[in-house]
Formats: structure tokens, sequence, C-alpha cells
């Protein structure tokens, strides 16, 4: 028994000296799986217990725990001290200053020129009543050119010339119909009244619309609003209305619009929108210099319009003796062209970063 009492009286010393030289918290927590731990030396000492006369176990189970104890109260008061010395090294060093501003998180991106002024687009006819509305890219020939009033013999669709998709190739295809890359978002108009049903109906519809184009100012691909308003006794006096409010909007309190007779199968009269340019004011002319943006002209072509055909409404499952309607599809890159005095649309989409940061 005294052997076993020597060496945990041993144990208590060593225990001692090694904790109170412990310089971090990893080196006291080693010393105390050392001594403590179920395979550390207190725990060794203890298994020679079964060696003892039964009467001599509780002495050597007393000093044991009395061992133990000093050795668990050592180990927490290091690990004290050194976390005060931390503390107080921390604080008496290099002063900190809460109010510098934080690391600056580079670079800084912004959403795409194209992308913002369509969202302020569909947010300006938001204010006006007008629920976003959207449609596929890829779509059948009936609802992009068939059901707005344009069989397949028809001039006009000469003018979207079309990337037509091999539609045996698709799983789930269709079985009859041609499927295309649509040219505009004037197919969502069909969608929205065959799925709407009811008047009223006031949607815009943004999205990308693809035509086999490629200069200055035509790209194979590029962006739409379509909007539409269908409802009992609407009339060009409301596309008027809305179109003037919209251009006022988006280009600003001065501007002004003109309607010009043009020709679209889906609607009937049909209206080319124009309005006074943005960059001279609409007078033609700029520092005593003939203003090239406008040609001189004063005016800008921004989009189509008109009051929608009556076998479209019926297209789109609606009675054209009861309600009539107004339709309007503009391009986003001219809209966006035309305000930041841009004069070549690629240069949307080549992500040159000189470009985009401009904005
Ligand atoms: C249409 O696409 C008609 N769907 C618009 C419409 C809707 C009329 C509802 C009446 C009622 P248009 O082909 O003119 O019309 O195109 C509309 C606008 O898209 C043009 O004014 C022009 O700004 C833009 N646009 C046309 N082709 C391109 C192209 N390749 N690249 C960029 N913008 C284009």
């Amino acid at each position: 028994m005294a052997d076993l009492l020597a060496q945990l009286e041993a144990l208590a010393a060593a225990a001692r000296g090694e904790v109170a030289a412990a310089a971090d918290p990893r080196s006291l927590e080693d010393l105390r799986v050392r001594f403590l731990g179920k395979k550390g030396e207190i725990p060794a000492v203890l298994r020679g217990m079964g060696a003892l006369a039964p009467a001599e176990r509780p002495r050597v189970g007393e000093v044991a725990n009395r061992v133990r104890d000093e050795i668990e109260a050592l180990v927490d008061a290091a690990r004290g001290r050194l976390e005060a010395a931390r503390l107080e090294a921390e604080l008496s060093g290099a002063p900190v200053d809460p109010t510098l501003p934080g690391r600056r998180l580079l670079p800084r991106g912004h959403r795409h020129p194209i992308t913002r002024a369509t969202e302020e687009i569909a947010a300006i006819f938001g204010r006006l009543g007008y629920e976003v509305a959207s449609g596929p890219e890829v779509e059948l020939d009936w609802y992009n050119f068939e059901a707005l009033n344009m069989p397949a013999d028809h001039p006009a669709r000469d003018m979207q010339d079309t990337f037509y998709v091999d539609a045996a190739s698709l799983q789930g295809a269709p079985r009859e119909g041609a499927v295309l890359l649509r040219t505009h978002t004037s197919p969502v108009q069909i969608r929205a009244m065959l799925g709407r049903g009811r008047p009223p109906i006031r949607i815009v519809c943004p999205g990308r619309v693809y035509r086999s184009d490629y200069d200055q100012t035509h790209s194979p691909m590029f962006h739409q609003v379509e909007g539409l308003c269908v409802d009992e006794g609407i009339t060009f006096a409301d596309l008027k209305g809305t179109l003037a409010a919209f251009a006022r909007a988006f280009f600003g309190p001065g501007t002004r619009t003109r309607f010009r007779p043009s020709y679209f199968p889906f609607v009937e009269p049909g209206a080319e929108v124009d309005v006074s340019c943005s960059i001279c004011g609409g007078t033609g002319r700029r520092d005593g210099r003939r203003c090239g943006t406008c040609k001189e002209t004063g005016w800008l072509e921004v989009l189509g319009a008109g009051m929608v055909h009556p076998r479209v409404l019926a297209n789109g499952g609606l009675d054209p003796a009861r309600v009539t309607g107004f339709a309007f599809g503009m391009g986003v890159e001219r809209l966006a062209m035309l305000r930041h005095g841009i004069d070549d649309l690629r240069l949307y989409f080549e992500n040159d970063l000189r470009f985009l940061e401009q904005f």
C-alpha cells in the first residue's frame, strides 16, 4: 500500500511542476489526458489496487481522489491564467479601430443594362396595372405566325427571317406544325388570351426573340417587351395614352410621342410609334450641328402597336363583337440604345467590361 501511496504523491508532485510550466491550452489538455485520462497515469496506479487487502483499499482510494481533484483544479486554474494572459496581450497590442471601412469585395458587378431596361419597362407598366406574363422561346409556328394572322404564304413572314427547329429530333415534339425560335413576343398575346380566358387582360411580356439578322442595329438574338390590353370598350385613345405615359416615364417628362400608320397583320389599324429624340430634345440639332441619333428628324422610332385584329381575338378564344384591345411590341435594345446614346447594338452582347462598367 505504501508503494501505491508514494506513486500517487509522486504523480501529484510531477503534475504541479508540469502544469505550472505549460505555456498554452493545448499542452495543458495533453497533461490532463496524461494524468487523468482513461489510459492515464492515475488510473494505471489504481489498477494496482486489486492486489491490496480489502481493508487497505479505502485509504488508497481516498488519496487517489484527492490527487485527481488537485490535478483537475491545477489544470483549470492554469487554463484561466492562460486565457487572461491572452486577452491582456490582445488588448495591450495594436489598437483596433472598429470604425475603419471593411475589406472591399472585388469586383462588384451589376445587372446587365438590357436586364435593367427590361425590368424598368416592366415596372412602369406594373404601375399602370399590367402583370408580367411569359411564353416559350421555342415556339410553335401556329402561335408565332398562324394565330397572328400570318398564314404560311404571308409576305410579312419574310421580315422576320426565322430559325426553325428540327422538331423530329425533340422529345415530346408535337406531331403537327413547324417549331421555331420565336421571332417576336407577340405569340404570348395568344397564350395570354387562351390562358386567362376572361377579360380584362392586361399583360406585358419581356423576353428573348430570334431572327436571322446581323448588323449595327440588328442582332440574331434580342429582347422585346410585348403589351396586351383587352376589355370591353378599349379604344385607340387608350393605346395612345398608355404609350405616351410610358414614353414620359422611360425617357423623361418632356418626351412627346407620334403615331404613324403602319402594317402588322395582327393589328388593325396598326402604327409605328416615335418618341421625340432624347439626345437633341426633338430639335434635330445638337450644339449647332445635325443630330446623328435621330438623323435630324427630331423623332426616333421605338415600337410597333395597334388595335388587336378581330381574327386574332377569335384565335385567342375571345368574342370580337364584345371585346376590343390594343397591343404593342418594343425592342429593348433599341430603347436602351436611345437612352444611352449608343449607336451599335452589338456592344451590349460583347461583354466588354469597359463598356458594361459605364452603366
Ligand atoms: C414586331 O416584332 C411586332 N411583333 C411588334 C408589334 C407587337 C406590333 C404588337 C403590333 C402589335 P418589329 O418586327 O417591327 O415588330 O419589331 C419590333 C422592334 O424590335 C423593332 O422596333 C426593333 O426595335 C426591334 N428589332 C427588330 N429586329 C431586331 C433585331 N434583329 N435586333 C434588335 N432589335 C430588333
